[in-house]
């Protein structure tokens, strides 16, 4: 894996696609047993978590739905400190088991406004699994049940994660060289 560079920035390689997808099949078993009879339900939020999404719910063999939602706080390398709602939740969650799935949780403004709406509708249970989590950038504290990778506070590229809508398709992930 080489340097790659996008727009004014370069990037470098960071976490393989082997060690992603090992991770992501760990988390699979582990939401397969905590979630064995309770049809879950897993919101997966657009656009940087679709990949995630995919491989994960391949991994998950128990009965389960999922549905997709669009918030969006980012531009270029830095969060705006604003949550957009671009396309809303289509499906009741009133009484299930529900898992958010996210890329990442860097500041955590998405995710510590976005809880309380789900929470206002009553789910059965409402958890967070996240393939990435930046610690030293968190802020608005968020509880997150399930974590793959907990990461330094640099900017990462690549895996359904993006620089100004490019970078998603790249299959490992990358971190900004500084
Ligand atoms: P938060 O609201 O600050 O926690 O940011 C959450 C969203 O910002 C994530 O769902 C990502 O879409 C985006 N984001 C945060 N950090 C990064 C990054 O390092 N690379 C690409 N996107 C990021
Ligand atoms: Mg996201």
């Amino acid at each position: 894996m080489a340097t790659i560079k996008l727009f004014d920035k370069s990037f470098e390689p960071y976490l393989p696609e082997a060690l992603i997808l090992e991770k992501i099949k760990e988390l699979g078993q582990l939401l397969n047993q905590d979630y064995a009879g309770k049809k879950p339900l897993f919101i997966a939020i657009l656009n940087g978590s679709f990949m995630f999404a995919a491989d994960l719910f391949k991994e998950v063999t128990i009965e389960a739905e999922i549905c997709f939602i669009k918030l969006a706080s980012y531009k270029g390398t830095k969060s705006t400190g604003h949550v957009i709602t671009a396309i809303g939740l289509d499906t009741d969650i009133t009484d299930r088991d529900v898992v958010i799935l996210e890329d990442i949780i860097d500041t955590g403004k998405t995710l510590n406004e976005f809880l309380p709406q789900l929470r206002n509708q009553h789910p059965k249970s409402l958890k967070v699994a996240v393939l990435l989590h930046k610690p030293d950038a968190t802020v608005f504290p968020v509880d997150i049940d399930y974590c793959c990778f907990s990461i330094p506070n640099k900017f990462v590229l690549g895996y359904g994660l993006d620089y100004d809508g490019f970078g998603r398709n790249i299959r490992e992930i990358y971190q900004l060289q500084e």
